[in-house]
This record gives C-alpha cells, structure tokens and sequence, in this order.
C-alpha cells in the first residue's frame, strides 16, 4: 500500500537555498527555488511520514501537512538538521547550502565610497551539514538513511557519474541524487532528471520527468534502502 508505506517514519528534508549575509541588507544565495524538496515533503507526507521540512530561501511556499522551520543561513540549517535528524529515521538533505560565506558581517550597510578602494569580500567555509550527520549517525550506530543530493557539471555523463560517485564516498551517505546541471538547466523548473546513486553499489538508477516523478522515484529507492537496512 503506497499510501501508507512510509507510516510509523520521521523523515527530515532540507530544502531551497541558504543566504549568508554580508550587512543588513545584502547577501549571498543561490538559484535554489526549494521546489524539488517540497515535492519530496510531500511524496513523504503522503506515504504517511511524519515529515520536519527545513526551509532555507524558497520561491514557493513550503506544504501543508508538515512541521516547518524556517532558516537563513547554513549555520543555521545546520543547528536545525543536527536537532531534527536526532530522532529521524531518514534525513535528505535536498538544499543547497552555500559553501562559502562572507568572513565578517557588517553591522551597517557597507556604503560605496569615492574615497575608498572597492571592497573586497573575504569568505571562509561553511560546515558540510551531510558530512557532518553522517558522522553523528555513525557514532550513534543507528539504522538512519541519509539522502545527499548533487548538482554536478561537466562535459560528459559518464565524467559526471565517476565524479558523483566519489562525491558519496567521501560523503558517506546511503543514497546520492545527482543532477547534472550542466546539461539541464533544473533551477526553478518543474522538471528534473537525475540519477540516483547507491552506496551498496547496486546499479545507478535514472528517474525523470515533473519534479513529483522524481521525488516518487526517490521516495520508492528509499523505502527500498529502508527494507534492507532496518533489523
Ligand atoms: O559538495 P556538494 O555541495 O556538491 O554536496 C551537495 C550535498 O551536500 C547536498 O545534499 C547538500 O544539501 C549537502 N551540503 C551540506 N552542507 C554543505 C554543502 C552541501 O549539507 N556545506
């Protein structure tokens, strides 16, 4: 019964884009509209998870039927996954977090100034949240599935997968859901194509289409992963 496939399960999602801020008014983000994370809270919710969203910049409003939580930045993503995962039984973290934010954050807006040489701004690296989760569920020993995902460029399939596949080992999550965001452009669209990668080594799998398609197609792979790693 799909309806109900995922009852009993907490799943924390991380979705949209993290901005990390330069003075009151500016940031950093990125081209995230959070829109592939929503439809997997609710492919989730409606296998009947319990679903905790973490919402960073989104441009469509998070579900209904869920426990959100609204972030800004990746430090603070990261202090809510942390809490959130602590009693999940899945986390995937579909946002895209910054890699990098600025060294110092001015408390006034930074002024232009003919006087002054053009600013330049210092960045210093955020956290890797997924890494980071799989080492506090490693420790912990406990049967959680971790869920990455990749936005990947490069001139070919098969240098895309190779370099993804790295990308999950060095990670150490269960499953990685690759884009390659150099042959489609994915950000904001309704559409996406990706392919999911597995740490047991089974087979890479391809799923496409509306971004409820794929969030089915990773939802399926996960209550797949679920039945042979739960004791
Ligand atoms: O290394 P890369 O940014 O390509 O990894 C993407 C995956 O790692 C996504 O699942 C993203 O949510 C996660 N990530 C993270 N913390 C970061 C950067 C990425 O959790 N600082």
């Amino acid at each position: 019964d799909a309806a109900g496939r995922l009852a009993g399960l907490t799943m924390t999602i991380s979705a949209g884009g993290t901005r990390e801020p330069l003075d009151p008014v500016r940031f950093l983000g990125n081209r995230s509209s959070g829109k592939q994370g929503v439809a997997l809270a609710l492919a989730a919710r409606d296998a009947g998870a319990k679903v905790r969203f973490l919402a960073a910049h989104m441009e469509v409003p998070a579900p209904d039927g869920v426990e959100v939580v609204l972030v800004e930045t990746a430090l603070e993503l990261r202090a809510a996954a942390l809490h959130a995962a602590a009693d999940s039984d899945v986390v995937i973290m579909a946002a895209a977090v910054a890699d990098f934010r600025p060294a110092d954050v001015s408390g006034t807006k930074i002024k232009k100034r003919d006087d002054a040489a053009d600013p330049v701004i210092a960045l210093v690296r955020n956290p890797d949240i997924l890494q980071e989760l799989v080492e506090v569920r490693d420790a912990a020993s406990h049967g959680q599935l971790i869920i990455g995902f990749a936005a990947e460029t490069g001139d070919a399939e098969g240098d895309v997968l190779e370099y993804a596949q790295a990308k999950l080992r060095r990670k150490g999550c269960d499953l990685l859901v690759v884009n390659h965001v150099g042959r489609d452009l994915v950000f904001g669209q309704d559409t996406n194509s990706v392919v999911i990668l597995s740490r047991t080594g089974s087979e890479p799998q391809e799923a496409s289409g509306s971004k409820s398609d794929v969030a089915a197609a990773v939802i399926d792979r996960i209550s797949v992963e679920l039945n042979r790693v739960v004791p």
